[in-house]
């Protein structure tokens, strides 16, 4: 039997259920001790897959899918939506799969957003994460990026701490 190896590629609106499974577990597990259980209890698929089809959709953005078959992890990228100033470019939400994560699916996807925009001209880069998703905080520095500002992000109706890492030169190194 041939065993296929994970490919990138650009999500389509049949990849919403697969992508809305990892961001619900992904999620369940990351952010577990920093957002309240009834907010992470409550993340349903159906509603999230929703909300992501329309995502796939908006041209403005892109969303890609490392695919293993099956989804294994997803990036959406597009243009800045707000400050620093100077930052064009958004790596607006990056989730890999719990038993996946480690393994270099990641920083392909970083690699494949950065390639769109560059080709959009949306450079130079950033990125938000919360404060104390650490892990994630050291990916990004491992990728080159530079811790920049922070804001508060509105989650259940409390607010949260995030802070801001970019490329300023637009592109990622390492990992
Ligand atoms: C963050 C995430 C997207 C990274 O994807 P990944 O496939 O696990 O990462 P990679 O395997 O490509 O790692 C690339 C490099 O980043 C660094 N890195 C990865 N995870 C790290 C961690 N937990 N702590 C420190 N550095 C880390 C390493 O240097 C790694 O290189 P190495 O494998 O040679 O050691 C993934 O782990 C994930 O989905 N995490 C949970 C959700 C999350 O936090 N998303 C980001 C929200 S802002």
């Amino acid at each position: 039997m041939r065993v296929l190896a994970p490919q990138i590629r650009t999500a389509s609106s049949g990849d919403a259920p697969g992508i809305a499974h990892v961001q619900v577990l992904t999620w369940q597990q990351t952010y577990r001790g920093i957002l309240p259980d009834a907010f992470l209890d409550g993340l349903d698929v159906e509603r999230s897959a929703e909300s992501w089809r329309a995502v796939i959709s908006d041209r403005r953005r892109i969303t890609h899918v490392v695919d293993g078959p099956g989804i294994i992890g997803f990036c959406t990228a597009g243009p800045s939506r707000g400050d620093p100033i100077g930052f064009r470019g958004e790596v607006e939400a990056i989730y890999v799969h719990p038993a996946e994560q480690g393994r270099g699916h990641g920083t392909a996807l970083v690699r494949a957003a950065m390639g769109w925009l560059a080709a959009k001209r949306l450079s130079p880069v950033l990125v938000w994460a919360l404060e104390a998703n650490t892990r994630a905080h050291g990916f990004y520095r491992a990728l080159g990026a530079h811790r920049l500002d922070t804001r508060l992000l509105r989650i259940a109706d409390a607010l949260y701490p995030e802070v801001g890492f970019g490329w300023p030169d637009g592109s990622p190194t390492g990992g």
